[in-house]
């Protein structure tokens, strides 16, 4: 460790650099505009607290196919942003970057997205928790520190969502999502299915299922994985495998003496080391010689006045995209499970989509494998001998899905951590078809048991 402190403290000094100089926002957009045909249908705030005045900021959109004529059983998603490269991370960025109806170029204009995820389902975005986006944190002291406080922050969203049209209370709700919203998925699927135990058929959420893509969900079981899947993609020989071997040790070793804070700087260690071991440009792709480039168009873009007008966002409010505040208040909360809200929420029958980019060494295949392989369900057996079957898309390989009972997991090729935003069109694909239950995601899978023999343990 202290032989990496230099390294770290470069790294440091470069992040603070790039903070400063990308900090100062004169939103030179003067010529965006917004056009009248990309405006969603709602925006604006829900209260989720009235004493204080904390609200989360949302933008939704109807299903595109079907408006105006909605039916009562259109469904509708949600989407909750994570992380990424940081945490406490804006919605309304993957809004434009991803599955979003109008997504930004370059230049600052909104173009349609080959693949929208409102294309038959409504879509709502949620700045979550407060203090991330556009969602105003009254005071920090109110942002949510733990996954139970997400949860209830969230519930009354959505509950006053829901009141905002008569004919949103019969529709079923998917919550989906990526990255650290691995915790926040399971955690307001858990409490929706505990607090409708309690209420009238009435005033239940009609929660009909849960898709989390490239997440941290049991972050100590995926902490293990890092160097022997670096190992075996032959980006780090064995003796950087066994010096992050070491500092993976390290990490649960504070995870296992409760020492959360240290955890979650324990597993940043990890990654560093990885990154700098690896020369990868981001550990969120493995492919790309440049990270992922949405913050600045992003930032840029939703700054700019006139479009904060549009959107129905006080002008004085500054979007960030992924919010210190929020991480920091989360940082105890980053390393702890929430497996067993998965594990509760498949034994309820709630559908589970898992869907990882293949290309992503942050929170990809092996690593969301890992803690599925240790998943508390009696299912689970049938789940893992199910057939892995191949996934294509107009004829091209898109990837592969294996299901079983109320969980589906899907490898999708071509992709790293955001899913979406590298597969527009085959991510939109996925998600009609696993809501729908349709092609690969028909009904009970082929019982037949192709594939069931043993992988060499340090292959996967
Ligand atoms: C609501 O805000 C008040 C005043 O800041 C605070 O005391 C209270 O804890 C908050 N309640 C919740 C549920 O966040
Ligand atoms: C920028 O906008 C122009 C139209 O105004 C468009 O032709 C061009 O392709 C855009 N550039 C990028 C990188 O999207
Ligand atoms: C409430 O829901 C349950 C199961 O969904 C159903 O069996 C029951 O008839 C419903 N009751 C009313 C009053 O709608
Ligand atoms: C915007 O926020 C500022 C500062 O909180 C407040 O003084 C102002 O009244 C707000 N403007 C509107 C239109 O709500």
């Amino acid at each position: 460790m202290q032989f990496f402190s230099p390294l770290f403290l470069l790294i440091l000094i470069a992040a603070v650099l790039h903070h400063s100089t990308a900090r100062p926002l004169p939103p030179s957009a003067a010529s965006t505009s917004y056009p009248k045909q990309a405006l969603p249908h709602k925006s604006g705030y829900l209260t989720v607290n009235s004493t204080s005045g904390s609200a989360i900021y949302y933008t939704y959109y109807e299903a595109h196919k079907n408006t105006p004529k909605i039916s009562l059983n259109t469904p509708i998603l949600i989407w909750l942003e994570g992380g990424g490269p940081s945490f406490g991370c804006a919605s309304m960025t993957a809004n434009y970057f991803q599955i979003g109806p109008w997504i930004l170029n370059q230049n600052l204009s909104l173009e349609p997205n080959p693949g929208p995820w409102n294309n038959i389902f409504g879509l709502l975005f949620l700045d979550n928790p407060i203090g991330t986006g556009f969602s105003i944190a009254a005071s920090p002291q109110e942002i949510p520190r733990n996954q139970n406080d997400v949860a209830k922050h969230l519930y009354i969203a959505i509950k006053k969502f829901i009141a905002l049209d008569e004919s949103f209370k019969t529709r079923p709700i998917y919550i989906t999502g990526e990255s650290y919203a691995g915790k926040y998925i399971p955690a307001i699927g858990y409490y929706i299915l505990k607090k409708n135990t309690y209420l009238s058929n009435d005033s239940r959420l009609n929660l009909a299922g849960v898709a989390i893509g490239n997440a941290l969900v049991d972050p100590g079981i995926q902490l293990a994985t890092y160097a022997v899947n670096a190992y075996n993609l032959f980006l780090i020989d064995e003796k950087q495998k066994a010096l992050l071997d070491d500092l993976q040790f390290e990490a649960l070793q504070c995870i296992k003496s409760g020492n959360w804070d240290e955890a979650t700087n324990a597993r940043n260690r990890v990654l560093d080391t990885l990154t700098h071991m690896t020369g990868l440009a981001t550990l969120l792709d493995c492919r790309r010689l440049i990270p992922y480039q949405y913050n600045s168009a992003v930032d840029k873009f939703l700054n700019n006045v006139e479009i904060k007008r549009v959107l129905g966002v006080n002008e004085s409010l500054v979007f960030e995209v992924c919010s210190d505040t929020v991480a920091d208040a989360l940082k105890e909360d980053v390393m702890k499970s929430v497996r067993y809200m998965v594990e509760f929420l498949v034994e309820k029958s709630v559908k589970v989509l898992l869907y990882q980019g293949q290309s992503d060494l942050r929170d990809g295949v092996v690593s969301t494998l890992a803690w599925v392989k240790k998943m508390k369900w009696e299912g689970l057996e049938r789940f893992l001998k199910a057939e892995r079957k191949v996934w294509r898309v107009d004829g091209k390989l898109a990837g592969y899905v294996q299901k079983s009972g109320s969980l589906s997991n899907v490898v999708v090729m071509n992709a790293g951590h955001l899913v979406p935003s590298d597969q527009h069109v085959n991510s939109q694909v996925m998600i009609q078809d696993w809501v729908l239950e349709r092609e690969l995601f028909a009904g009970e899978m082929n019982e037949d048991i192709t594939n069931d023999f043993e992988l060499p343990p340090t292959m996967y």
